[in-house]
């Protein structure tokens, strides 16, 4: 294998830029040619295709976002769309690819291997929704981000005595909202991974309010959604001011943490080794500080594992 390409793919998440650094400085030092694809599938189909030397990814570690640019592309879903990606890929003479993104987009690197192109996945996404690899790259960045607004919320909420409703990002995953629960104090986490009860979570505002807790966190996963509904239940049986809040697109962008940049470095570099070797059809995570990687049907077929030891904390210490 002489030529390489990486491009990003989804909804773009802080580290991408680290990951697509790591792939062209670790494919470049193994001697292969490196190409940049930009916009996803959709710049792939369209050939919108470079080549990428050492100082294009020249400080872009530090940067949210990502220079290849990113898009979902509805023509890749089609097999019409794959076939035209095949032989783009093909004129440019790449024989690996390394795509950075969520499920979606490796199902797309899962179809591109069947048609004999070498694809190495690495999980780009703030949702930390892939059950193969225990974090993506992002996510650190975006519980961050819903940190420091917790934080924020938490002294204009205190000096109103006022209940304040965050609703975070993740789609199905609860990951975002429970990990800045607890890191945040927040007095109740409601994720899609559990059922919640509106009128237990009333008595715990109340019962809050009657030991002189100042505020009161709610932190509400997009999953579950609901936030304005939510505020107004809460309003009409305790009385108390309420108010929402949805983090939105904010979550997304920032510089990447130091956690998210090493593992962007970890990720991108093993995706190109594992290119040298010939593989494909493989995503690249982390379990326990270990670099892993596994045949992406393999890795999308995982079941998720619910953190039950982490929501009891968030429960236990919330009171
Ligand atoms: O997958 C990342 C994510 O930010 C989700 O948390 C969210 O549901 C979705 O993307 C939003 O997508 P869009 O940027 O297309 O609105």
């Amino acid at each position: 294998m002489k030529t390489i390409a990486v491009l990003t793919s989804g909804g773009d998440a802080p580290g991408m830029n680290a990951a697509i650094r790591a792939v062209v400085r670790t494919g470049l030092e193994k001697g292969f040619k490196v190409m940049g694809v930009q916009r996803g599938y959709s710049g792939l189909i369209n050939g919108e295709i470079f080549e990428m030397g050492r100082y294009s990814v020249a400080d872009i570690i530090q940067r949210g976002g990502t220079i290849l640019r990113t898009a979902r592309s509805e023509e890749f879903k089609t097999e019409a769309g794959r076939i035209k990606a095949v032989n783009i890929l093909k004129a440019f003479g790449i024989d690996g690819l390394v795509v950075i993104g969520g499920d979606g987009s490796f199902k797309g690197a899962r179809e591109l291997s069947k048609m004999g192109i070498n694809t190495i996945g690495l999980p780009g996404t703030i949702d930390n929704d892939l059950a193969y690899t225990d974090y993506t790259i992002g996510f650190d960045t975006a519980l961050n981000t819903v940190l420091d607004a917790i934080n924020k919320l938490r002294d204009t909420s205190s000096s109103h005595e006022r209940v304040s409703i965050v609703e975070v990002m993740g789609r199905n995953c609860g990951d975002i909202a429970l990990f800045a629960g607890i890191a945040g104090g927040a007095e109740s986490v409601i994720i899609p991974e559990k059922e919640f009860d509106v009128n237990l979570l009333c008595r715990k505002v109340l019962e809050g309010k009657n030991r002189g807790k100042l505020h009161n966190l709610i932190i509400l996963s997009e999953g579950v959604g609901g936030a304005q509904a939510l505020k107004k239940k809460i309003q009409e049986v305790t009385g108390i001011e309420t108010r929402a809040t949805v983090l939105g697109h904010i979550q997304r962008g920032g510089s990447p943490t130091a956690a998210d940049r090493i593992l962007a470095s970890r990720l991108g570099a093993r995706a190109v080794e594992l290119l040298e070797q010939g593989k494909s059809s493989r995503v690249v995570g982390v379990r326990g500080n270990e670099v892993v990687d596994f045949e992406i049907e393999e890795a999308l077929a995982m079941e998720s594992k619910f953190n039950e030891e982490l929501y009891n904390i968030a429960n236990i210490l919330s009171y």
